[in-house]
């Protein structure tokens, strides 16, 4: 989508907003599969309000995206603008032991941060690529560990009233992969309470999590992480896996060798290679074991 009205690009300039025209969203993704579009980049926090509104008076349609590693992207020109957070370095603030994070902040980025403040408990965490606010919105985890377990206050832009707020961690639902926030909400900023522990344990704990995550995952391909949630008390790697669907591919998308619930971009794959791949791993999961596997990435079509 291309925005071309000179008066709402003007008052989208004096809310501090730069707009970047027909961004391909393929370097935006981890996937590096994604259409065009016009990227929307936020400068203050305190404006997001005024330009939501904006938008919504002149029915643009959009979307929020962070660090681009877990969402499938339709090919093509894209129906809506996509709208990037600010961003600060370093993101993080300290105080005792609450750090206070904006969403945009680089997850690993801000555990190290942490870990080096003698901050732990999200060791699990380290390799989990993508932001801050995409992984309270999906409440990330790995290796024991979910963000969600440290949340003591999260400040939002409600979609729903067209407001910010802050909630108390005790009053958001944080369940495997998913959250109790709508759709629309926006993350803005977070406080995480986190244990005190002297940072040579915790880089301990990383290693130990570094290393399991590249003996079993494809980290230098092109992927959005586990394409499926894993089902109550099973593991959709290992169903895939005993179906022999590792390397099976449909054109550029391919079921990962080395990590079956990894579906890798391994030859220009388009979103509609992607989505043929689930759905054939999908349907032969369901054949085979009568299990209905859900998404874990999350797809963005128009
Ligand atoms: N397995 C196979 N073949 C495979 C992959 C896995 O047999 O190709 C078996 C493993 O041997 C193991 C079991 O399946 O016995 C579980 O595998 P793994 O330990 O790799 O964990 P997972 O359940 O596949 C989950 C998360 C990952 C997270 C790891 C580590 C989901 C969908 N996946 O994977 O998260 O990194 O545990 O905690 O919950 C993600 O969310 O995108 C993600 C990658």
């Amino acid at each position: 989508m291309r925005l071309n009205d000179n008066a709402l690009l003007a008052r989208l300039k004096e809310l501090g907003v730069e707009v970047r025209p027909g961004v391909s969203l393929q370097e935006k993704t981890s996937l590096e599969i994604g259409g065009t579009t016009d990227q929307l980049l936020l400068r203050r926090y305190e404006s997001i309000p005024d330009v939501m509104r904006l938008l919504a008076e002149n029915k643009i349609p959009h979307r929020f995206l962070g660090g681009g590693t877990n969402v499938l992207i339709e090919d093509g020109e894209l129906p809506w603008v996509v709208l990037h957070l600010p961003t600060a370095h370093p993101g993080v603030q300290i105080e005792g032991n609450i750090a206070t994070v904006d969403a945009s902040t680089d997850l690993g980025g801000m555990v190290t941060f942490c870990a080096k403040r003698d901050l732990g408990g999200m060791e699990g965490l380290i390799g989990v690529p993508g932001s801050v606010g995409g992984a309270l919105r999906m409440n990330a985890g790995a290796y024991g560990t979910q963000i969600g377990s440290y949340v003591r206050e999260i400040e939002l832009y409600r979609a729903a009233k067209g407001e910010v707020e802050t909630i108390r961690g005790a009053d958001i639902r944080f369940d495997y992969r998913h959250t109790s926030f709508a759709p629309e909400d926006v993350m803005l900023r977070v406080k995480l309470e986190l244990p005190p522990k002297p940072f040579k344990e915790i880089l301990a704990g990383i290693r130990v999590c570094n290393e399991k995550r590249r003996a079993s995952q494809p980290l230098n391909q092109k992927s959005a992480g586990c394409i499926f949630k894993n089902p109550p008390g099973g593991s959709a790697g290992r169903m895939i896996d005993e179906l022999r669907l590792k390397g099976h591919r449909v054109g550029g998308a391919m079921v990962s060798d080395r990590h079956a619930n990894f579906f890798v971009n391994a030859a220009d794959s388009s979103c509609a290679d992607m989505l043929k791949l689930i759905d054939y791993v999908r349907g032969r999961v369901r054949d085979s074991y009568g299990i209905e596997l859900e998404n874990e990435v999350i797809v963005w079509r128009n």
